[in-house]
């Protein structure tokens, strides 16, 4: 193959990708197209020889590299050139296990070579030992081919059975695949059920934690009743209440570390705020004057006082005891 020649006849051909659907071709090259998919277009260069033009160099990349990692197996066709947008590699003839199973039954022999070609995905390192029945060709001689390798490699998630030949033979062909697998490798059987109950396992949890539709609207109807923002004069009397709430939270902290009396500081508080619900917000200056007083006051029972604990009176009172205890040394000392 003249790989000059199939470059310039490459300059004549334009490929690009597309969301969800095969990639689009500009062909204005003699080659004839053999098919395409999402990642390229294939072309025939000569009688044995065809070239895949990719839409980007990073599903180039990878498909080389798993065609290089089967090259000595026999299972996928030869490299012949590579660019950084094409691979030219054997034309595979022959017929694709789609095809044939639409025609022909799934024989023992069929689903022995499938368990091969398996075992040489997984000794030459493929991450993904699964394949769909569509790119499996089986050539005049028997023996299995496999195109279109780029998803075998460089994965972030690999399943530990493979699904996608399963799922591709259709119902009645996986259940002689399995069949023919129990018999055959009974092990790899066991492995292969377990995994598929997993699976089936999880589609029955998923649809246990799907949240249904109608309750997410019931839900949403329903809760419209603890929506306060609508009704103006509601949402006045809450925002008031919550901060109120904060206000004396706030306060009784800051006078409790101070080591004020808790009682006459929630008293004060609620005086402050009538007040201010009076419209007297003049009145502001005045209780924080008079809360700097409070906070110089002492108490008497505040070990015992309820709300200690709830605004961390601990940490203060053990503060407040210890300058008690020094002021009483300072006064027997003095005596
Ligand atoms: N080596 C080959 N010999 C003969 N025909 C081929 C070869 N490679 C690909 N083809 C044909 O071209 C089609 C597209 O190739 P391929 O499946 O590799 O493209 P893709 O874009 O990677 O597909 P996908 O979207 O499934 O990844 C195949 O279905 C097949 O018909
Ligand atoms: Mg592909």
């Amino acid at each position: 193959m003249d790989t000059n020649q199939l470059e310039l006849w490459l300059q004549d051909i334009q490929v690009q990708n597309m969301v969800n659907a095969d990639v689009e071709v500009i062909n204005n090259s003699p080659l004839q197209m053999l098919g395409k998919g999402r990642q390229g277009a294939v072309f025939q260069v000569t009688e044995d020889i065809c070239v895949k033009v990719f839409g980007n160099e990073e599903d180039c990349e990878r498909e080389h590299y798993a065609l290089s990692l089967g090259q000595g197996s026999g299972l996928f066709p030869n490299i012949h050139a590579k660019g950084p947008l094409y691979i030219a590699m054997d034309i595979i003839h022959g017929v694709d296990l789609r095809e044939y199973l639409q025609s022909q039954p799934l024989t023992p022999e069929l689903s022995a070579k499938l368990i091969e070609m398996l075992v040489i995905f997984k000794t030459i390192g493929f991450e993904r030992i699964d394949h769909h029945k569509r790119q499996i060709f089986i050539q005049p001689d028997g023996t299995l081919k496999v195109i279109d390798v780029a998803r075998t490699v460089w994965r972030d998630r690999v399943y530990p059975y493979p699904r996608k030949l399963l799922t591709s033979l259709g119902e009645e062909n996986k259940d002689v695949f399995l069949t023919h697998v129990q018999e055959m490798a009974p092990e790899l059987y066991g492995e292969w059920m377990h995994y598929i109950r997993m699976e089936e396992l999880s589609r029955q949890i998923y649809q246990v934690l799907l949240p249904q539709k109608e309750d997410k609207v019931k839900l949403k109807k329903m809760s419209q009743q603890l929506a306060t923002t609508e009704d103006e004069e509601q949402y006045v009397l809450q925002l008031t209440g919550l901060v109120h709430k904060v206000f004396k939270e706030e306060w009784i902290k800051t006078m409790l570390a101070r080591g004020a009396d808790p009682d006459a500081v929630m008293t004060r508080i609620d005086e402050y705020w009538k007040s201010l619900e009076h419209g007297q917000y003049r009145h502001l200056d005045r209780f924080l004057i008079e809360g700097r007083r409070f906070a110089g006051e002492k108490h008497h029972d505040f070990d015992k006082h309820p709300i200690k604990k709830k605004y961390g009176g601990e940490k203060v009172h053990k503060e407040a005891k210890g300058n008690k205890k020094k002021h009483k040394e300072k006064k027997r000392h003095h005596s």
